[in-house]
């Protein structure tokens, strides 16, 4: 079981005055997260991919939560190891598994604060790089990211099940965030 212990919950008012806070996910949200996936995001995963996100990476699965204690928003990232470029040993690479805001909580700067407190809450895992495909179509998406200095640099080719391609971004950390 997760706690919620190790993240400022960093609550904030958007742009109607709603208090939205931002904390880790419990085992108990993966239906609301579930539901914000669904509704918002064509790719959709079985609850045991959820969980096992939850049990390995808890620090940086986070949750968007309104007034009312409804999830219109979550991030998850898993952390991958690559070998360096000398390969005498392996890097961490953190690779965006999924983001989502409900529509009508969108462009009041929730993903930006989900972004900005899960990429901090992986500073345990030295991440030498940031990774994530999206939708070469996805105009907000690719926004967001762009704003976190996300670069494209490849063109993955029939990435998604419908065939749409995407764009892989990467975010050097110049750094190791450590
Ligand atoms: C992409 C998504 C997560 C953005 O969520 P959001 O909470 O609305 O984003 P924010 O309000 O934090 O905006 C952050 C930045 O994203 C960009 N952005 C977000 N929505 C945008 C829009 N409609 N037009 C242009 N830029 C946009 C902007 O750069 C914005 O920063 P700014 O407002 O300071 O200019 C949301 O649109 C969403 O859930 N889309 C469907 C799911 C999805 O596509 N996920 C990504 C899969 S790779």
């Amino acid at each position: 079981m997760t706690t919620n212990k190790d993240i400022k919950t960093d609550p904030f008012s958007d742009t109607s005055n709603q208090r939205i806070i931002i904390k880790r996910c419990n085992l108990d949200d993966l239906d609301g997260v579930i539901k914000v996936n669904e509704e918002e995001l064509p790719e959709d995963y079985p609850y045991f991919f959820y969980k096992s996100i939850l049990d390995n990476y808890p620090e940086s699965f986070l949750l968007a939560q309104n007034d009312q204690g409804k999830i219109v928003g979550y991030i998850m990232w898993r952390v991958e190891k690559s070998p360096s470029l000398d390969s005498l040993r392996y890097i961490n690479n953190g690779h965006l598994v999924s983001i989502a805001v409900s529509q009508d909580y969108r462009k009041r700067g929730i993903a930006k604060s989900l972004l900005t407190h899960s990429m901090q809450a992986t500073k345990k895992y030295k991440i030498h790089e940031y990774v994530l495909e999206v939708r070469v179509s996805n105009y907000n998406a690719i926004k967001l990211y762009e704003r976190f200095k996300f670069q494209i640099v490849n063109i993955k080719k029939n990435y998604y099940r419908d065939g749409e391609n995407a764009y892989y971004m990467t975010l050097k950390t110049k750094k190791r965030l450590d």
